[in-house]
This record gives C-alpha cells, sequence and structure tokens, in this order.
C-alpha cells in the first residue's frame, strides 16, 4: 500500500509522456485491466483488516479515478493534436489555377430547358417537378386516359413489375384500375400532381424525362419533354394562344416567327391543338422562319374539364390551358443537331462541338444562347 504514491507518480507521468492513443491504450490495461497495477491493489483489499480496508479501499478508488481522467485528458488532447496535423496535411490551396484543359461545358439538353425556364419564368411561370417513376393513374388515368384507351397503347409505356407500395392491395399488374408503374411517357402527369396539391390560380411548367419503348434517329428510349399548366378563374384560349406564340418567337430569336395551331386531339384537352411554326426546306437546306413550309413543335389545348375534376378542382369555376412539347426536338431545330442518338452518346468532342459555356446562364436580358 506504501507503493501508492510512487505508483501515481509513475502512472500520471507516463500518461504525459504518451505520444499516440495506442501508448495510452497500453499504459491504460496496464494499470487498470485485468491484471493491472491498480486492479492487483484492489484485489488484495480482501485479505486486509476491515479497519485497514475501508481507508486503503477508499484511497485505491480516488487513485483509480485520478489516473482514468489524466488518461481521458490526454486522450483528448492527442485526438485534437491528430486533427490538426491532418488538416494542415490535406489543406487544399483553392488560389491554384483550374485546370487547364477543359471548364467544362452545358449539354445543349440543360442549355435548352435553361432557355425554357428563362422565357417562362419571365411570364411568371414557377418550375414544378414530378417522378420519373409514376403509377398508371397519374400518368394515364388522371389525364382522362382510361385503361381501355387507345392513347394507352399508343404510348409504348416501359411498364414496371409489381405496384408503388401502398397502392391498392388485391390487384395484380394489368389489372383494371390497378396502379401499376411505369417509367412517365410524358410530363402531363406532373399537371395532375400539381393541382392536387396547389389550388388555383396555376401558372407552372414541368421539364423533365420521360420514356417510351421507341429508338431510332427521331426517337430516344429516354428523352425530355416540358409540360406548362396554367389555371384561372378567366383563363381562356387567347391566353393559349399568346403566351405560346410568345413563347416560339423568344426561343427561336425571329420576331415575327409564324405560328399555326391546328386543331388537334388529346385526351386530357378540349379543345385542343398542335402548334407549327413557318420554316423553309429547299433543296436539303432548312430554316426556320417565314418560308412556305410549317413543321409541327408542341401539343397544347383547354384543360378538359374532367382532368380539373380528377384532382379536384372546380371545372364550373376554373378553366385552364396546358401544352407539351420534346425538348430535343426543338433543341435540334435551333441549333442544327441532325441526329437525336448523339444527345446521349457521350461523346465529348460532340459536346465541345454542341456545349455551351458553363457559366453563361440564358436570361432575356443577357441573352437567351451565349
Ligand atoms: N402529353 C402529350 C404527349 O406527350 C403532349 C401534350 C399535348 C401535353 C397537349 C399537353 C397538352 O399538356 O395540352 O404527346
Amino acid at each position: 500500500m506504501d507503493d501508492r504514491p510512487a505508483l501515481r507518480d509513475e502512472l500520471l507521468t507516463a500518461v504525459q509522456a504518451a505520444s499516440s492513443v495506442d501508448d495510452l491504450e497500453r499504459i491504460r490495461i496496464s494499470a487498470l485491466g485485468k491484471k493491472g497495477r491498480i486492479t492487483a491493489l484492489m484485489k488484495n483489499l480482501g485479505q486486509m483488516d476491515p479497519e485497514v480496508r475501508r481507508e486503503a479501499g477508499a484511497a485505491l478508488n480516488v487513485l483509480k479515478d485520478e489516473v482514468a481522467a489524466a488518461l481521458d485528458a490526454r486522450k483528448a488532447a492527442l485526438a485534437d493534436a491528430e486533427l490538426d496535423a491532418r488538416l494542415a496535411a490535406e489543406r487544399v490551396d483553392v488560389t491554384l489555377p483550374p485546370r487547364p484543359e477543359t471548364e467544362g461545358s452545358i449539354h445543349p439538353i440543360s442549355q435548352t430547358i435553361d432557355e425554357i425556364v428563362a422565357i417562362f419564368g419571365e411570364m411568371g411561370f414557377a418550375v414544378a417537378e414530378g417522378p420519373d417513376i409514376e403509377d398508371d393513374w397519374y400518368n394515364f388515368t388522371a389525364l382522362n386516359i382510361p385503361p381501355e384507351h387507345p392513347a394507352r397503347q399508343e404510348m409504348d409505356t416501359f411498364y414496371l413489375p409489381g405496384h408503388l407500395p401502398g397502392h391498392l392491395p388485391g390487384h395484380l399488374p394489368g389489372e383494371r384500375d390497378g396502379r401499376r408503374m411505369v417509367l412517365r411517357t410524358h410530363t402531363s402527369p406532373v399537371q395532375i400532381r400539381t393541382m392536387l396539391k396547389t389550388p388555383p390560380p396555376l401558372r407552372v411548367i414541368a421539364p423533365g424525362r420521360t420514356y417510351r419503348c421507341d429508338s431510332d434517329a427521331t426517337h430516344s428510349p429516354m428523352f425530355h419533354q416540358v409540360e406548362g399548366l396554367v389555371v384561372d378563374e378567366s383563363t381562356h384560349m387567347g391566353h393559349l394562344k399568346g403566351c405560346l406564340i410568345e413563347f416560339c418567337r423568344t426561343f427561336f430569336a425571329v420576331d415575327d416567327l409564324p405560328v399555326r395551331f391546328r386543331a388537334s386531339y388529346f385526351p386530357f384537352t378540349e379543345p385542343s391543338a398542335e402548334v407549327d411554326i413557318g420554316c423553309t426546306r429547299k433543296d436539303g437546306a432548312f430554316r426556320i422562319g417565314h418560308g412556305d413550309d410549317w413543321l409541327e413543335i408542341l401539343g397544347c389545348g383547354m384543360v378538359n374539364p374532367k382532368v380539373l375534376d380528377n384532382c379536384g378542382i372546380d371545372s364550373g369555376r376554373y378553366q385552364g390551358f396546358a401544352f407539351g412539347m420534346g425538348i430535343e426536338r426543338i433543341a435540334m431545330l435551333k441549333y442544327g443537331i441532325p441526329d437525336l442518338r448523339t444527345f446521349f452518346d457521350s461523346d465529348l468532342r460532340w459536346l465541345r462541338h454542341y456545349g455551351f459555356r458553363a457559366l453563361a446562364v440564358p436570361s432575356l436580358v443577357t441573352g437567351l444562347a451565349p
């Protein structure tokens, strides 16, 4: 027992001198481990007279706590020092010049989406989003495309196995009204999600990826669309026309671009139209603008009252217009890209040729295309 002061000094000195967490662990085991020196002294207590034991036991507990506290304190100090050393060693010099080769470029699809957002943003549209994996109620049924409707077949849908969790238990894939998972075939389901979530008045566009089982020079199984939706009490066909004519002229940067509305059919709009822009095709040359030809670029119409009702919006009070267009298609037209498949080849030479400056964000003030 008289060894205690010497043992205390020895252990505390060793703790202070330890230069790593491993050293500290060795000291801890040698003092407080199963066969440690303080542990051994504790074990001896049993053989002592009760009088002596009480005093010796209390003193040993003090020693034990003192050593444990010194170990903890030294460990924290070492951990801090180790962290400081690591931070110093791994410091990044942010003043170094960027890598000399490329500054990177914006993919034409991203550029086109930015341009579309800039134009509609100026008209007061907000950007809405929805998931790429939809269920067929949002993608079809709510848009007035019931299961037996021919439009479902025409869309070349990618169906996923099973149902979305929590939907209509007891329905098997393909069953009537069962909600099957699909890769969305258009951005129109974002109309439904927006109307279910937000009460009118609404003014949104929804750019995003869409999927159809189709692949050739003008079709890719994954492509992009942008949807538009406006719902208010007095929204009418004149607003639809004004909005889309303005968009086409700004996007293609042709002030007097001829724009034609041609009657068409979509289940989710009534009446429906397709929009053509004027162009010239002569001797293999193609030009957007005045000419003797037309080119279809988007679909639109007044939102079918059934669709409003499906979303819990009073179709007696509200009306709206919607539109949808393919982003690759208008990007190809604007930037003279001949083959749609090249968008997704990930060929850096192609990107360097068609890509856009990384930090030149399109705006109506500074110019759409850099
Ligand atoms: N969803 C249609 C398609 O993919 C495009 C479309 C047409 C969207 C008319 C609309 C619309 O919102 O009103 O072919």
